[in-house]
């Protein structure tokens, strides 16, 4: 098993490319039998998702799509009523689009709450969300349950495949648990 030690920490591969891509064929076989007629606008998250995405979107077959990124940043400090500040504002008009928002991970379900009222506030017919991880113990927002999961996991911080740890670390081709 491989391991890797980052900023005194020690972690452990949970996830194999191999496992990974067998998620993620997983998750775009699903979107691709209920997306089949329509022609969704996908909308990644940076930075995290950007490696789930990419492998994601080029594993859908016959879904005539777009794409476009969002960055964002919210503040845990402030609970539910928090903001999300937009670091990369959305540049796609959604009002009538079948959205479909690509995360990472889903840890308190803040970010994703907040998205879909913003994306629902700009007339998007329907927002719906695909995420690689999923920790669903920490859900704190109902409406931020992801319709699409590559695999749903307990508490412990995951880096590599697009997760960070301070920055670093995205570029794993796996993912790799803590171990205390
Ligand atoms: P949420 O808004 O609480 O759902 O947090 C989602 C964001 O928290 C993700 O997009 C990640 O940036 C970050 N995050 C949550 N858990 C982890 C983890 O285990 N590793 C790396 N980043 C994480």
């Amino acid at each position: 098993m491989r391991t890797i030690d980052e900023q005194g920490y020690h972690f452990e591969e949970w996830l194999t490319p191999t496992q990974i891509a067998k998620d993620v064929q997983q998750v775009a076989n699903q979107i691709s039998a209920d997306y089949k007629d329509k022609e969704p606008l996908f909308v990644v998250v940076l930075n995290g998702a950007f490696v789930f995405a990419a492998d994601l979107l080029r594993a859908l077959e016959d879904v005539r799509c777009e794409v476009t990124f969002i960055r964002v940043s919210s503040y845990y400090g402030m609970a539910s009523t928090g903001q999300l500040e937009f670091i990369v504002p959305l540049q796609q008009v959604v009002d009538q689009r079948d959205v479909i928002i690509i995360e990472d991970i889903i840890d308190t379900g803040l970010t994703i709450h907040q998205l879909k009222a913003h994306m629902r506030a700009h007339g998007a017919t329907s927002v719906r969300v695909a995420t690689m991880l999923f920790k669903p113990n920490k859900l704190e927002y109902d409406d931020a349950k992801p319709e699409y999961v590559g695999r749903e996991m307990t508490d412990e911080f995951v880096i590599g495949y697009g997760l960070d740890f301070d920055g670093f670390v995205r570029n794993l081709d796996a993912i790799y648990k803590v171990k205390e």
